[in-house]
């Protein structure tokens, strides 16, 4: 949610701030803005839309100065206009980016109105720079302020401060928004994610909650939430300098739908040995925090969340462990139970989530066996504040719409049963089965995105469709799910995903030609009831669009287009059906014109509640 970028250098930083925002475009993208001091001035430009309004108003009027903050805003708070652009600022000396939101706003625009000060935005954020700028009134520097001000909020920020009247320094906070620091030479750097910084710097320090940092071209300093001065392990990142190009792609989604083998192998890589997914894979202990566990809690939002539900059918079915799921922003704010032996697993693409990283937190206080994260951003909170991690290796995925992350996100929980599932009696064929699945997949994903063409030419069929209904059965329900959130996600179509099961208990008074029907068939042991399912559509004259197993059985006719799918083992059905749905929604993305990297009101990394 939003992106941040901070700069403190020698050179002119603004180019440096718009290009980092460029590679945080995909975490909030209604306006942007850009603040820099020069010379005791504070010069700021902020647009409404995407960076490129604010990259060309600095062409045509660039700002000069060596210190500088820059933001990307997803609106909580005030509608995306310029007034509510970030930065803020506070009578002409302070300026502020933040990310996350202030839940006392209210009260401290009220208190800080009685003293004075003028607001110019609806924004929540606001708040803060007018209290640090009259806390600067009786502290006699920046740093201080900034950090009796910081106690005064409640809620969640990720925040930049800089004063026109001390143009050597940044002051950085955290608390529930992720901050990382970047080291130059001569130089220093602050962003919400290390991404925007990797064109001047590899070296990172994530920021821990409740740090205040200052940050000088010479020096960062770093204070923990009582203000003891602290260290923070200085790490080279891994990322890629280029991961951020699409290359010869014309969108990140559809950069990362190609990307998945690779993805995939790359998850695998020296996790299996001996026919045996390693138990390493998940921690350094993770061997004893695993071997006990009897339950398995998920934990996740949006596609993560779907990740899980398709594991709950292998951990029950496989693993011989009881496991449920549920969406953060619920399992946070309801009392629930706690079984004997519980693993509380959360799964997320970006570790920042916000709902998920407080349900893990309340796990742990609720006295779960173990934590574990299968997560895709090293250093993420979820990743620090886990028990364990299963790192996804997927690389760094832009795309708004989460694709390589999901099937990488499968393939990690698939191992995880195993891995459990060895301490529950799994079968050493089963265990063989499945780690014979899981190398097979690369090569089979690579079959399926051989579907392209095809599907590119079905999605004609949808341009002009208002609602489509997805349709699966056993762990190809969530499949289902994440197709349908795939297609409303990116192309507006609204699309509901039902096991085919429950049809007869409603929603087959929906059924008529304008309802398209998407259907996941793989030949399984559900199939024959499958078909049933579809012949209950055809006779209340529905459209199907069948993805079925070559060996299924099924053939196109006026009522039903059946796209032929390589056969694949039960174990990597749910990833091999996910690849036509995610090309689906791409195509009819394409097809009806809409953002597909940034679709409308949405952000990649939803960092507040
Ligand atoms: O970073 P996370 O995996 O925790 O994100 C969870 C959801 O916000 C995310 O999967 C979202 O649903 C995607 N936009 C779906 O494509």
């Amino acid at each position: 949610m939003c992106g941040i970028v901070g700069a403190v250098a020698q050179r002119d930083v603004a180019e440096i701030l718009v290009e980092g925002l460029r590679r945080l475009e995909y975490r909030g993208y209604d306006s942007a803005g850009v603040a820099v001091l020069n010379n005791g001035e504070l010069s700021r430009t902020r647009r409404v839309g995407k960076v490129q309004e604010l990259s060309s108003a600095l062409e045509t009027q660039p700002l000069f100065g060596g210190t500088g903050i820059a933001h990307t805003r997803w609106a909580t708070h005030g509608e995306p206009n310029e007034r509510n652009a970030h930065p803020h600022q506070s009578e002409g000396d302070i300026a502020v980016v933040h990310n996350g939101i202030i839940e006392n706003h209210n009260k401290l625009r009220v208190m800080l109105k009685g003293l004075g000060y003028t607001f110019a935005s609806d924004t929540d954020t606001e708040v803060i720079c007018h209290l640090v700028h009259h806390e600067l009134k009786t502290h006699d520097s920046l740093l201080a302020a900034v950090q009796v001000a910081v106690k005064q909020l409640e809620g969640a920020y990720g925040t930049v401060v800089i004063d026109r009247r001390d143009s050597q320094r940044m002051i950085v906070a955290r608390s529930g928004s992720p901050l990382v620091i970047g080291y130059g030479l001569g130089e220093n750097f602050v962003a919400s994610d290390q991404l925007a910084l990797l064109p001047v710097t590899r070296s990172f320090a994530f920021l821990e909650e409740g740090d205040v940092a200052e940050v000088t071209r010479r020096e960062v300093n770093i204070f923990d939430v009582d203000g003891n001065a602290v260290e923070r392990e200085m790490k080279e990142s891994e990322v890629t300098h280029d991961a951020g190009d699409k290359g010869e792609y014309r969108h990140y989604m559809l950069k990362e739908i190609y990307e998945q083998p690779t993805a995939i192998a790359h998850t695998l890589e020296g996790r299996i040995a001996g026919g045996k997914v390693l138990d390493a894979a998940f921690g350094e202990n993770a061997a004893e925090f695993l071997k006990d566990i009897k339950h398995v809690q998920i934990i996740a939002c949006g596609t993560s969340y779907h990740a899980g539900m398709a594991a709950r059918y292998w951990l029950e079915g496989w693993a011989g462990v009881s496991c449920n799921v549920e969406i953060a922003s619920e399992f946070r704010y309801r009392k629930s139970h706690l079984f004997p032996n519980s693993l509380l697993v959360t799964i997320s693409q970006s570790g920042e989530t916000a709902d998920t990283l407080a349900a893990m937190r309340l796990a742990k206080e609720m006295g779960y066996k173990a934590t574990l994260t299968i997560c895709n951003a090293p250093g993420s909170s979820l990743v620090r504040e886990s028990d364990m991690a299963y790192m996804m290796k997927a690389g760094v995925e832009i795309g708004v719409a989460s694709t390589k992350a999901f099937t990488v996100q499968l393939a990690g929980l698939l191992m995880l049963t195993t891995v459990i599932g060895r301490h529950n009696g799994m079968s050493e064929q089963v265990e063989a089965d499945i780690t014979q699945s899981l190398l097979s997949m690369p090569a089979k994903v690579e079959q399926a995105l051989g579907l392209d063409d095809a599907i590119a030419e079905l999605a004609e069929d949808f341009a002009d469709k208002h609602h489509a209904l997805f349709l699966g059965r056993g762990d190809q329900y969530p499949i289902a799910m994440e197709g349908a959130l795939k297609l409303k996600e990116i192309s507006y179509i609204h699309a509901e995903a039902y096991a085919s099961g429950e049809l007869k208990h409603g929603p087959l008074a929906l059924i008529d030609a304008d309802m398209p029907v998407i259907v996941v068939a793989p030949n399984n042991e559900l199939l024959e009831k499958l078909k049933s399912n579809v012949e209950e559509v055809r006779a209340r004259g529905g459209l199907m669009y069948v993805f079925a197993d070559v060996d299924a059985e099924f053939e196109s006719d006026d009522t039903m287009k059946v796209i032929p799918v390589p056969h694949c083992d039960e174990f990597m059905a749910p990833l091999i059906y996910t690849i036509p749905l995610q090309l689906l929604s791409y195509h009819v993305a394409l097809i009806k014109g809409t953002d597909v990297d940034q679709p409308r009101n949405l952000a990649k990394s939803v960092t507040v509640e």
